[in-house]
């Protein structure tokens, strides 16, 4: 495994593999302190392509003022030990001033998708990420990059980027990696206090038990499973409710509240974000209802 820290470092070692004809390039983004999750998503570029990159980055683009990029957590040694066993061939691993050397003044910014749910929450997010993304595209030139379903709409965003822009990459969606008690993974899960950390299991509880109901005919509206959503989550008085709502998938668009989710063609998602205390986690569901 090789770490690289800068464009030229970067552009070199694609060069050497791309001559060394090992196949597709997969490029797997990420700002590190890694998880199973990222874990995953190397497994997955590894059967897929000849040479694997993961990029290490905590974007400060894709941050609000009064959000945590200062105190995201950060762990290299931990990070590089997690690539290399995944099979990690090249990690980047650039800082702020090799990302963004001078001011920038190009902005990639995809419309509509991103003015709801999380892009509702932390305006400018999304402009964050299609920027740097498509600065690591030009970079790496994958043929595959891989992103997981944990952040659905960020997949939505990326995609349609992607397509709108002609770019010559495939987007592969990767599920959403749990612990063993149903939290879905997340950096910020470090976060959480131990009290908080339990109650947080309503997250994926409520998703659970709102994909149940539905399923078992006991609701049957876009209005009745929000309501079924927000009072399994609400048995969590630490919970503090940033948005649950039920959209169309991949469009992100809104459903009528008294529509029932049996008219609905093709996928939705049902997609929470909740605080606990400072620490906002989100997650979500993705399926046909029928
Ligand atoms: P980060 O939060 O580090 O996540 C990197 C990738 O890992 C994303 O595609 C994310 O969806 C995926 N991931 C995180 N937790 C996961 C889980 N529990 N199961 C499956 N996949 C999971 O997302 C970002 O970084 C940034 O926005 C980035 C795309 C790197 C741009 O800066």
């Amino acid at each position: 495994m090789r770490v690289v820290r800068n464009v030229e470092q970067l552009r070199e070692a694609m060069e050497y593999m791309r001559g060394g004809g090992h196949g597709p390039i997969g490029l797997v983004p990420t700002m590190g302190f890694l998880h199973e999750g990222h874990g995953s998503l190397l497994r997955r570029a590894g059967e897929m392509c000849g040479t694997v990159v993961m990029s290490i980055f905590v974007n400060p683009l894709q941050f609000g003022p009064n959000e945590d990029f200062e105190s995201y957590p950060r762990d290299e040694k931990r990070d590089l030990e997690l690539a290399e066993r995944e099979g990690a061939d090249i990690v980047f691993i650039p800082s702020v001033e090799v990302m963004y050397p001078t001011p920038i003044r190009t902005q990639v910014s995809v419309t509509s998708l991103t003015t709801q749910l999380c892009g509702a929450s932390r305006p400018g997010h999304f402009d964050g990420v299609t920027t740097v993304v498509s600065k690591l595209f030009n970079m790496v030139q994958p043929d595959y990059a891989f992103f997981g379903l944990k952040d659905a709409q960020q997949v939505a965003v990326l995609r349609q980027m992607v397509s709108d822009l002609n770019m010559n990459v495939n987007i592969i969606a990767c599920p959403i990696v749990r612990e063993s008690d149903g939290l879905a993974l997340s950096s910020r899960n470090v976060y959480l206090s131990k009290e908080e950390r339990d109650q947080a299991l309503v997250l994926s509880q409520s998703l659970q038990e709102a994909r149940q109901a539905f399923e078992e005919g006991k609701a049957n509206t876009v209005a009745e499973v929000q309501q079924l959503l927000v009072s399994v989550i609400s048995r969590s008085p630490l919970a503090n409710i940033d948005y649950a709502e039920i959209l169309t998938f991949p469009g992100l668009d809104s459903l009528d509240a008294d529509a029932s989710l049996m008219t609905i063609d093709g996928e939705i998602i049902i997609a929470l974000a909740v605080k606990f205390g400072k620490t906002r986690l989100i997650d979500n569901i993705v399926f046909t209802p029928k």
